[in-house]
């Protein structure tokens, strides 16, 4: 399948290294391993694994380790070696956004996002980002409809 910026997404092989990362979560408490792969627009793949923690409310789902990844592997703002200057904060949109993510559980099989990371994932990809689910992929925009996102704070903000 091929998304708007006509890049051919390989769902076979994100959904592969989804269950890869899976295979790699630290989830003892809820023993629900969760693996999280997604493409970049600038062809790079990113994953996450969903780590537990004993205080439980700590616990960090499979798609934010993925938004993380995608951020801390995007490339460097400025060449070798410490800026003259300070680095200036990325804004909204800068970075390679995702075009594709598939997710899924420790049996190999797509889990759908909770709703926190819907919101992660819309930030990271917007509207049209592929999401895998069992019946195949579909935009992002059918699994949050009506989202808030950047373009709103920009938007309604007081300066
Ligand atoms: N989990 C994820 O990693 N991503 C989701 O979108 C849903 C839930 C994890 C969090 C927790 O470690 C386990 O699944 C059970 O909720």
């Amino acid at each position: 399948m091929t998304h708007g910026l006509k890049m051919t997404i390989d769902w076979a092989g994100l959904r592969a290294a989804a269950a890869d990362a899976a295979s790699r979560a630290y989830a003892p408490y809820s023993r629900l391993r969760v693996g999280a792969a997604g493409l970049a627009g600038d062809g790079r793949v990113v994953t996450g694994c969903n780590v537990e923690n004993a205080s439980y409310g700590l616990t960090l789902c499979a798609e934010c380790g993925l938004v993380s990844a995608l951020h801390a592997s995007a490339p460097a703002q400025h060449t070798a070696g410490p800026p003259a200057q300070p680095t200036p904060a990325r804004t909204a949109g800068e970075v390679p956004a995702l075009v594709a993510v598939a997710v899924v559980a420790g049996d190999g099989q797509a889990l759908l996002p909770c709703g926190r990371c819907r919101q992660l994932l819309f930030e990271a990809g917007g509207a049209s980002l592929l999401v895998d689910t069992a019946e195949g992929p579909v935009p992002l925009t059918e699994l949050l409809p009506a989202a808030f996102g950047p373009a709103d704070v920009a938007a309604r903000r007081e300066e």
